[in-house]
């Protein structure tokens, strides 16, 4: 069957997209579960999580004079039309499609134009593959619309905090609009707190509240704590449970990964 695409996108920055998309992605492959990630942020913040300073090069050529271009398993050229793609595998289970700045250019470039490549490329991918997770770039623009128009499913990590909310109204009218001119197929998976702070418990609460009021059954059950370690993880270009197996974190996001799977598979 063909994986499920799973588009991870808050327009908020720093909200723990690249952080969730990695940690979740390596629990599904520590299930035997094939995966694809995308790194869909000029950032290359995914990029940078998985492979730490040392990119292969089939990921990016670096040419004469040392700038850096996209190759065959770059990001980029799943926009670009006809070009040869293949992920970069990097365990059993795990492939990702790598990025760097360059891929800044497509947020300007008209989405059918570029979009359809992308969906059409990722599609056929879709068949090798049980999962396909998309970590988006924070703002809007052409790279977040290519990957509403290609998801099955939207995974929204949250801060509890008081721009949360409209941030997530915001993001559900765009998803709105992508389902209505380009993707009606598209569903919102599941809402999650992320850096949840056990100083602020009554504050979160409140906020936690708010969004359940606002979007009912999408809030999940499962979070994640704030916690230094998870930092020290990325830091170390681990997931959590590579890092620590015994840690807080690493069982919420073991708990987490098996929510999202109930929803996909329910
Ligand atoms: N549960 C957590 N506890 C503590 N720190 C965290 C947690 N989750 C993420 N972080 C840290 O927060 C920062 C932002 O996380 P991350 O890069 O995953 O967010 P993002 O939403 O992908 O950001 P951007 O919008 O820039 O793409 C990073 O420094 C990361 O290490
Ligand atoms: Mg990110």
């Amino acid at each position: 069957m063909a994986a499920k695409i799973l588009a991870v996108t808050n327009q908020k920055g720093g909200v723990g997209k690249t952080t969730s998309s990695c940690n979740v992605a390596k629990e599904l492959c520590s299930r035997n579960k094939r995966v694809l990630l995308v790194d869909n942020d000029p950032q290359g913040n995914q990029t940078k999580l998985i492979f730490g300073d040392d990119i292969p090069d089939e990921v990016f050529y670096v040419d004469e004079r040392g700038k850096s271009r996209s190759g065959p398993a770059n990001t980029f050229s799943l926009y670009e039309e006809g070009r040869e793609v293949e992920p970069y595998p990097v365990s059993e289970y795990l492939s990702i499609f790598g990025t760097n700045k360059q891929l800044a250019g497509m947020n300007s470039e008209d989405v059918i134009e570029v979009g359809i490549p992308f969906k059409e490329k990722l599609t056929e991918l879709a068949e090798q593959f049980d999962y396909i997770i998309i970590d988006c770039l924070p703002g809007w623009g052409t790279l977040l619309n290519s990957a509403l128009l290609t998801s099955d499913y939207v995974l929204i990590p949250t801060e509890l905090d008081g721009f949360a909310v409209d941030g997530i109204a915001q993001l559900y009218k765009t998803v709105g609009s992508v389902k209505k001119h380009l993707n009606p197929a598209l569903q919102v998976l599941g809402i999650f707190a992320n850096k949840v702070d056990g100083r602020r418990v009554q504050v979160q609460r409140h906020y936690k509240q708010d969004i359940r009021e606002r979007f009912g059954d999408a809030m999940l059950e499962h979070e994640i704590t704030s916690s230094v370690k998870v930092a020290e993880a990325n830091a170390l270009n681990q997931s959590v449970a590579e890092y620590n197996p015994t840690l807080t974190q690493t069982h919420q996001y073991q708990r987490l990964a098996t929510e999202i799977l109930e929803r996909m598979e329910g």
